[in-house]
């Protein structure tokens, strides 16, 4: 028999060692979800009095940005987390945006953020008219590399009477954004007194991380201001809403002013102000918000037994589960795992989304997107690394 006429190999016999792992991996999550259906990522669950909610809501006719909902949602907001105040915003990156624009962040500024993160952290630095300075990640707790942002902070920057400015640049830095990635949160002590210390302002970008703890103290409560995201993905959700947290009664007082569009409260008179936006949540989104938030819990307690299950699982392969930092006690929004390169990682993807089981790498850095390829960057290879290699798998609760 010539050559020509051999059948193909049988792909499923052939299966490279990194494919047996995602074919071992997507059988345990079919398994853990209990589904031979499509897993989505990151599903919504709606199993307590949101839709009770909804009917009170609407009955009421009061379904716009003013209603009961939007002060209970925040209510309850500020009840879990600590804050003295909580401000509901129409997204997550409209509370960003609010927060560093309140918090002081002016046109031609720099704000230090990671460059491993969801874009909607630069845009809402963009949208004040700054610029990021992308700082590392820290490849075992997926926060700041703080060593790196300790040494710039230390001998790349000057004290002014204004604050403290980019010697390079000659820019100010005025804020500094750090993001608790996938719901882990880690040193934020040591951040804290670091900011102190430089007089940067600190402003925490906790749109991933409601319900996670660092040191007993929940997420977005250790820097002047702190934000979260509600998106139908998140944790909870409002169908699309957002929360800026703060015990700065000023600050608080002049976000909701001017996500009201600035309006000077009048019986009937249209005066105002300054420029101000519509970035309100309305009372629909908070109505179902105040149901998620009575099961928050619940679904921490959920996603906390499906990480420790990953983490088991994935203890003796060759593909690493990533586990809560140090002093953090994780949501786990997001399950994470580290393949060993780039190379692995495209073909795990490839196999579980060809599969049915939803997973996605992390995000295209941020200096390597067009809008924010000119911004001052320091070494980023951490990121780099965490961006050749991680790969979020399905993590809804299980209720
Ligand atoms: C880290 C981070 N920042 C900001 C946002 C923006 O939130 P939203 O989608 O509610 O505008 C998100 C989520 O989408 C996020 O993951």
């Amino acid at each position: 028999m010539s050559e020509s006429v051999v059948a193909p190999p049988n792909t499923r016999f052939t299966l490279t060692p990194h494919l047996q792992q995602a074919e071992r991996t997507v059988a345990f999550i079919r398994e853990l979800y209990g589904t031979q259906e499509f897993v989505p990522l990151h599903a919504p669950v709606f199993v307590g009095n949101e839709k009770a909610y909804l009917a009170e809501c609407i009955d009421s006719t009061f379904v716009s940005y003013v209603g009961k909902f939007v002060e209970r949602f925040e209510k309850a907001v500020m009840d879990y987390t600590g804050a003295k105040y909580a401000v509901a915003c129409s997204s997550g990156t409209a509370a960003l945006h609010m927060a560093l624009h309140v918090g002081g962040v002016k046109p031609g500024d720099l704000v230090l953020m990671p460059a491993l993160t969801f874009v909607a952290t630069a845009n809402a630095v963009r949208y004040c008219q700054a610029d990021p300075l992308f700082i590392d990640t820290d490849r075992t707790t997926l926060g700041f590399d703080m060593a790196q942002l300790t040494d710039y902070l230390s001998t790349s920057t000057e004290r002014r009477s204004d604050g403290v400015y980019d010697k390079a640049t000659g820019r100010r830095i005025s804020a500094c954004l750090p993001v608790h990635l996938f719901g882990h949160v880690s040193r934020l002590d040591e951040l804290v007194t670091l900011c102190a210390e430089h007089g940067v302002t600190l402003i925490e970008d906790s749109a991933e991380a409601m319900g996670s703890f660092f040191k007993g103290r929940h997420a977005g409560t250790f820097g002047q201001i702190g934000v979260f995201s509600f998106n139908g993905n998140k944790t909870i959700t409002t169908g699309g809403g957002g929360m800026v947290i703060t015990d700065d009664e000023a600050v608080a007082k002049r976000i909701r002013h001017i996500t009201t569009t600035a309006k000077v409260p009048h019986r009937w008179e249209f005066f105002h102000d300054e420029l101000g936006y519509n970035y309100r949540l309305t009372n629909v989104n908070a109505a179902i918000g105040v149901g998620q938030m009575e099961q928050l819990d619940r679904y921490i307690t959920s996603k906390r037994s499906i990480a420790a299950r990953y983490a088991a699982f994935f203890s003796n392969g060759p593909m690493r589960h990533f586990a809560e930092p140090a002093d953090c006690r994780s949501n786990y929004w997001l399950n994470a795992i580290l393949l060993a390169d780039r190379t692995e990682r495209d073909a795990f993807l490839d196999y579980a989304n060809d599969n049915g089981v939803m997973s996605r790498p992390a995000w295209t850095l941020m200096n390597k997107l067009p809008m924010y390829s000119h911004c001052p960057a320091l070494s980023v290879e951490g990121a780099q690394w965490l961006e050749d290699r991680l790969v979020n798998i399905p993590s809804s609760p299980i209720v």
